[in-house]
């Protein structure tokens, strides 16, 4: 059984270890203090990242890691999980010019070393094979972060009937676009309806998984990713696959876990 703790305790499942911290930037801090070990330990990380709000504090505390420990970051390669369909690298809305913003400039990386889905591509459909051949051509992805949706969904992978296997176009749920439009100017309607992302199967090729997540809007879907049936209506449920998923929570994205966790105990 998965059983919460206080405050950086971690409990160990047979396939998901969910650490529970008090707040959102001790969960952010913990998950940039393992990622800048990672990369000091093995230079030529493969690294997979997510975009979003709940991710900003882990690129603050790992810039600031990289920096304070003069770790090298030459050797680093990343793969973005996801891009809106339609927006250029360029476009403040863009997921690529958000990692511009939180973590490539920051630490210097170059433009080689960065690898992400173009949203302007006349032809996703190869875009998406190319993006795959890309991640193969690198050895996989050692480590893939990831955030989760309210809805359950990682990378842009939403509820359904059906879950994609591999990376593929998607067209964004309705939550998904409202929760998007901070970076449109607060205008849902700017908001691209499809997207590029990578899918569950490419995810779940990751060697290590870890995701963060933050606040009470997150405990539900939290709870069935970590407890629930593996269902296409959660796609996250599908991490529970996988044999090595770390969970990073504050308090209140943990809430309902502490609480069906009391039940069962009382039950
Ligand atoms: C974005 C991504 C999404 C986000 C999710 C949570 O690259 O992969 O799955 O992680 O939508 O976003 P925030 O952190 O803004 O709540």
């Amino acid at each position: 059984m998965l059983r919460p703790r206080s405050a950086g305790g971690a409990t160990g499942g047979a396939l998901v270890t969910v650490r529970t911290f008090d707040t959102a930037v001790e969960a952010a801090a913990a998950l940039a203090g393992e990622v800048a070990c990672r990369i000091r330990e093995h230079p030529a990380l493969v690294l997979g990242l997510p975009t979003g709000r709940t991710p900003v504090a882990f690129y603050r505390a790992l810039v600031r890691s990289i920096r304070r420990e003069g770790i090298p970051v030459s050797g680093l390669t990343t793969f973005n999980l996801d891009e809106f369909l339609g927006i250029s690298a360029e476009q403040p809305g863009s997921y690529r010019s958000y990692m511009e913003h939180h973590l490539f400039g920051p630490i210097g990386l170059q433009p080689g070393q960065v690898n992400f889905l173009e949203g302007t591509t006349p032809d996703p459909r190869c875009e998406c094979e190319r993006y795959e051949r890309a991640i193969a051509a690198c050895g996989g992805l050692d480590v893939q972060v990831l955030g989760i949706g309210a809805n359950g969904h990682i990378g842009f992978n939403e509820p359904g009937e059906w879950l994609a296997l591999r990376t593929h176009r998607v067209t964004l749920r309705p939550e998904t676009r409202r929760a998007n439009a901070g970076s449109f100017g607060g205008r849902v309607d700017a908001v691209p309806h499809e997207a590029l992302s990578m899918g569950l199967g490419t995810i779940l090729q990751a060697r290590k998984i870890v995701l963060l997540a933050a606040g009470r809007e997150k405990a539900r879907a939290v709870s069935l990713m970590v407890r629930g049936p593996l269902t296409t209506a959660v796609p996250a449920s599908f991490l529970q696959l996988h044999s090595d998923v770390d969970v990073l929570l504050d308090r209140a994205a943990a809430a309902l876990l502490a609480d069906r966790g009391a039940e069962r105990d009382r039950g």
